[in-house]
């Protein structure tokens, strides 16, 4: 970047800058109120003092002369603005100490954040807010109604730095933040987007929600490239976080649980409800951890990221699951260097799942479920298991609802075990025999428990060379044959899954 000094440009700006500079005085003066987007604020019954706002305004020339001295001030033909798109709820009369209910407030907040500010947008039909933002002031809010952002969507802003509660009388079917069109007071069909999202670009960052066991949290409605970040979600009976349809919900830094407990609790088998709830494909949970639910995160949306997730929500002996993917049959989800402490990962019907660098502990493992019997594209390698001697598989095939029939390219593979049992796609092994018959029995660390498609053996005898053969593979014993006696060490590998390289 090229930065001016000095120079008869720069002075030029610096006159202009002041002549603004004058105008905003007289604005701020002039009103007094703030913020005053749309000629609104008259009407909006501010029990604030008005001292702040001065300050603010006091606080915004400052900020503005300083930007003036080091040169960056806005380029001539831009206006010069007093108004702030930062929407303070204290300033619409929201109460910052949760004693009274401050719903009507934020809403009213929220709405005038909306107001679109240019005739720019995201997405078509998605307005571009420029950036706006909901202050929450560091306060904690008591919230009767969901605070459901406007039907006519919108990009560009943030909802930050503070907390909501919902109260005792909060819907028990609705979520504190609502990216919801449709649940929007103000929806109705003329004034929904054109476009098939309603929301593009929504940060909302540095907040505590507490659904006080009514409801969920935060839910994603048909939206774009949302982010959820260092937030810190509790007391949900549904779902702290749902994310349904649209794409590009990025969660992360954030700490989920329905109960405040730190491991161990002893109401530890009620756990209900699901940490994150992901019905959308392309999202990322990054840097999670779900302290408790019944389900950690509930996915059932393609070609989504998990990363960095530590479940330790209701163990797996209880009847938790820290992951549970119900995308039978078109499942892309990538689980990497995740935590699953005491709760494992379900998936039904995988088809294309990737589960690398992560720990295992507590005898928590990866269930993969048969319910059509298709299973194909998955990669269970470079984990950790960790157990307590119980005899659990590291990976295990639930096949109670028939047999896995519709086996390829599932590699289980190079993970390290304490404690459990290791299961694997590939193994080799040795035997010493004198005799003509030597049998390898891998059904102990195969997956499957009948299927083996490649062999691979040396037989090494320091006496005589004797004709040999591969006779059987049944059952995962693999059987080869000498045609004289002798003394020899007989080597094999084995692989349960080879791709098949005639097929695209
Ligand atoms: C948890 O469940 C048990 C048995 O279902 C019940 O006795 C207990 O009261 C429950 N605890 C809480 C906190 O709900
Ligand atoms: C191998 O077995 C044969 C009999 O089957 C026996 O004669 C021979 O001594 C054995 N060799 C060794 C090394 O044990
Ligand atoms: C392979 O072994 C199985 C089980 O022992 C047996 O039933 C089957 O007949 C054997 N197959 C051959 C070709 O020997």
């Amino acid at each position: 970047m090229v930065r001016r000094k000095g120079g008869g440009v720069g002075r030029l700006v610096m006159v202009l800058g002041l002549t603004g500079l004058v105008s905003l005085v007289a604005v701020a003066g002039a009103h007094g109120s703030y913020p005053a987007v749309g000629g609104g604020a008259a009407n909006l019954g501010l029990s604030a003092g008005p001292h702040r706002h001065r300050e603010r305004a006091i606080r915004r020339l400052e900020s503005f002369k300083a930007s003036l001295a080091a040169g960056a001030a806005p380029s001539p033909g831009s206006p010069i603005t007093s108004r702030s798109r930062v929407y303070h709820v204290t300033d619409y009369g929201a109460d910052p100490t949760g004693n009274t209910d401050s719903s009507e407030a934020i809403s009213k907040a929220i709405s005038d954040a909306f107001q679109v500010p240019s005739d720019h947008v995201l997405m078509p039909g998605i307005a571009d807010l420029g950036g706006a933002e909901i202050h929450l002031d560091g306060g904690s809010y008591l919230i009767g109604s969901p605070l459901t952002l406007p039907a006519s969507g919108g990009g560009n802003l943030k909802i930050h730095s503070g907390s909501l509660r919902a109260s005792d009388d909060f819907p028990t079917d609705r979520y504190l933040i609502e990216l919801w069109a449709s649940h929007s007071p103000s929806s109705d069909s003329s004034s929904a987007s054109s476009s098939s999202y309603n929301y593009e670009y929504i940060t909302l960052s540095g907040l505590m929600l507490d659904s006080n066991f009514r409801g969920g949290g935060i839910a994603v409605v048909d939206s774009l490239r949302t982010t959820i970040d260092n937030c810190y979600i509790v007391h949900f009976t549904s779902d702290g976080i749902l994310v349904q349809s649209g794409h590009e919900t990025y969660i992360r830094n954030s700490f989920l649980g329905q109960h405040i407990t730190a491991g161990g609790d002893p109401d530890e088998k009620n756990f209900s409800g699901t940490g994150i709830n992901l019905m959308g494909n392309d999202n990322a949970v990054t840097d999670v951890v779900i302290f408790s639910a019944a389900i950690g995160i509930l996915v059932s949306g393609q070609a989504n990221t998990l990363a960095g997730v530590h479940c330790y929500n209701k163990a797996t002996g209880f009847g938790g699951t820290g992951i549970y993917l119900k995308l039978p049959q078109l499942t892309q989800t990538r689980i990497i260097n995740c935590y699953l402490d005491y709760t494992g990962i379900v998936s039904e019907d995988p088809v294309q799942l990737h589960v690398s660098d992560s720990f295992f502990l507590g005898d928590a493992n990866v269930v993969l479920k048969s319910v059509n019997g298709v299973i194909n594209g998955v990669n269970v390698v470079d984990n950790m298991f960790t157990g307590s001697g119980k005899g659990v598989d590291i990976v295990q095939l639930d096949e109670s609802n028939g047999k896995f029939t519709n086996i390829d390219q599932v590699i289980v593979q190079h993970n390290a075990v304490r404690g459990m049992i290791l299961r694997s796609t590939v193994a080799k092994a040795s035997v010493d025999g004198n005799g003509s018959v030597w049998t390898v029995d891998f059904s102990p660390v195969l997956l499957f428990s009948d299927r083996i498609q490649y062999v691979q053996y040396t037989l090494l005898s320091d006496s005589t060379s004797p004709n040999h053969a591969l006779r059987n593979t049944s059952g995962n014993r693999v059987v080869i044959e000498s045609d004289v006696p002798v003394t020899a060490s007989v080597y094999v590998a084995v692989d349960q899954c080879v791709p098949n390289i005639g097929e695209f």
